[in-house]
């Protein structure tokens, strides 16, 4: 089972988003893909129509020490062959209020997850953009880190503070899941959009993915519908960065540079 954390200290950047795009396209490719919602706001756990407001068989329960037959009872079909999610609930907001260092708390998602080893191929865990316990769980559990920007002038503060927090989790615990930067919502028209893309690529030669998420209509659409991108029958600029995405991740060849092999950025 591979663990895939989405994460930045900023919201509204794509983050749901591209949990749901990447677990569609996954679930499509024929992997059992588990998708958590641990954001409070509970976005992930809307956009399959669930509720929030449930209190029992949540990702909240994950932090109970839940049994692995528990664990199974939390997971909801999505409709869709292969993709399923744990909700979120209101109750992971009280949670987020306790400090990560209480007895352990800090893996309490990574422990449920091993108990559930076998069930999944992947599971992609949506986080909030809250630096606290949900977030401190995430990236204790993840073999590797999607990083999704907005290529706008407000959302690289937000993105350099995410990255600066993996420097100090690496610092202090001498290691830290990969991280991979990918550009959203991505507007090649506009001269922010540009300067934004330029910048990234030159502050994160080495942990930029070498393409971007363009503003995409259709991926709202696909919201509106409750079906992950996947399922969108018209043809998809979005869709298809993200099934790229895959592509690139899976062929190592995500990053146009990386410090053995000068590579080339994709034009976008
Ligand atoms: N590439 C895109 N094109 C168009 N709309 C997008 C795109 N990515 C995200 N959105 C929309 O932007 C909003 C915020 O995205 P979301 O994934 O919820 O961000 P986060 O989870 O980081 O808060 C949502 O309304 C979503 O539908
Ligand atoms: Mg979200």
């Amino acid at each position: 089972m591979q663990i895939w954390g989405v994460v930045n200290q900023k919201g509204g950047v794509g983050k749901t988003t591209t949990t749901v795009a990447l677990g569609g396209i996954m679930a499509k490719q024929g992997k059992r893909v588990l998708m958590l919602d641990l954001d409070p706001q509970g976005s992930l756990t809307r956009y399959f129509g669930l509720s929030a407001d449930e209190s029992r068989n949540t990702t909240a329960s994950l932090f109970d020490e839940p049994s692995a037959l528990d664990i199974i009872n939390s997971v909801r079909p999505t409709g869709e062959p292969d993709l399923s999610l744990i909700p979120g609930s209101a109750a992971l907001s009280a949670l987020e209020r306790k400090k990560a260092t209480t007895s352990g708390m800090g893996m309490a998602i990574q422990r449920a997850l091993g108990l559930i080893a076998n069930e999944f191929d992947v599971v992609l865990l949506d986080s909030p953009p809250v630096l606290g316990l949900l977030m401190v769980n995430v990236l204790a559990a993840s073999d590797r880190l999607i990083l999704p920007s907005q290529t706008e002038p407000l959302a690289l503060e937000g993105l350099e503070r995410m990255v600066r927090t993996l420097e100090m989790v690496k610092k202090s615990r001498g290691t830290a899941p990969p991280y991979l930067i990918v550009p959203t919502l991505h507007d090649k028209r506009t001269r922010a959009g540009k300067d934004c893309l330029a910048e990234l690529r030159e502050r994160y030669p080495h942990s930029l993915w070498r393409g971007a998420v363009p503003v995409d209509t259709l991926l709202r659409e696909a919201s509106r519908q409750q079906i992950s991108p996947a399922q969108i029958g018209d043809p998809s600029r979005g869709l298809d960065a993200y099934t790229q995405l895959l592509a690139d991740i899976d062929a190592g060849t995500e990053c146009a540079q990386t410090p053995e092999k000068p590579g080339a950025w994709m034009a976008v």
